[in-house]
């Protein structure tokens, strides 16, 4: 069963739909999926979350959306800086001015985990879970360099075991692990990525039969009309530079 997880669309509407016109030309792909993170820091938030229900994608709540869906006090992102940490909040001010009345509830209502099973629920696995930022909190960061004890810990608290995959986000940088059997993919950020390539990004996971196969796609899209229109907006100029670079900006002021 051939899967396609995006992650961290952060209201990039061309990333979004280079990605979505991508997936169409791959094969046998039985269902694609959102790991959360659909709004934030560009200028399409309600577009974004438009465009995931009219394609009939579901997904898990990211903590831009569990916090802009439940009206809390911050994003729950981390900050590298004081000056990252005033964009947070200019850009999660903006976010919540101005998502709809609809698109609020459609984010409130996302769940928090979702778990696939490929060969059927007759038999006891392979399991494919489904969060956003781990299967405890949506707000950690598991990046690639975690022990494998962390590791662990969080597939013991999701009942995973050998063989079953865990897929997330919310680091915006791609990367795969197996710890003990188990697969632990990142699925990267189709709208704000920060591995240094600006390119949107993707995962094709194949699993069912045999190990799972893990595959990151990346795909130019129209980076100068996401970044025009959020010089346009009241969104710091900086998320543009920011998205060229592919979350490396020379200066960070
Ligand atoms: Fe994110």
């Amino acid at each position: 069963m051939k899967y396609v997880l995006i992650s961290d669309v952060h209201a990039n509407l061309p990333a979004l739909e280079a990605v979505l016109d991508s997936v169409k030309r791959q094969s046998g792909i039985a269902a694609t999926y959102h790991l959360g993170d659909l709004v934030g820091y560009a200028p399409w938030p309600n577009e974004t979350v438009a465009l995931i229900r009219s394609s009939g994608i579901p997904g898990v709540a990211g903590n831009y959306d569990s916090t802009v869906g439940t009206e809390y006090k911050h994003c729950g992102c981390r900050y590298e800086d004081p000056r990252q940490e005033e964009l947070s909040h200019i850009s999660y001010d903006w976010t919540r001015r101005h998502v709809s009345v609809g698109t609020k509830e459609f984010l409130a209502g996302l769940p928090f985990r979702i778990d696939l099973l490929p060969n059927g629920g007759h038999l006891s696995g392979p399991r494919v879970i489904l969060v956003h930022g781990s299967p405890t909190l949506n707000t950690l960061y598991w990046t690639e360099d975690r022990p494998d004890d962390f590791c662990l810990k969080m597939a013991s608290h999701a009942g995973a075991k050998a063989g079953d995959v865990i897929a997330f986000g919310h680091t915006h940088i791609p990367w795969h692990r197996e710890v003990a059997g188990i697969h632990f993919v990142n699925t990267g950020s189709v709208g704000r990525p920060k591995d240094g390539d600006w390119r949107a990004g993707y995962m094709l996971l194949d699993v069912g039969s045999g190990a799972p196969q893990v595959e990151t796609v990346r795909v130019e899209y129209d980076i100068e009309r996401t970044m025009l229109a959020i010089r346009e907006s009241e969104l710091p100029d900086d998320f543009a530079e920011y998205l060229r670079t592919g979350g490396q900006p020379a200066v960070t002021r």
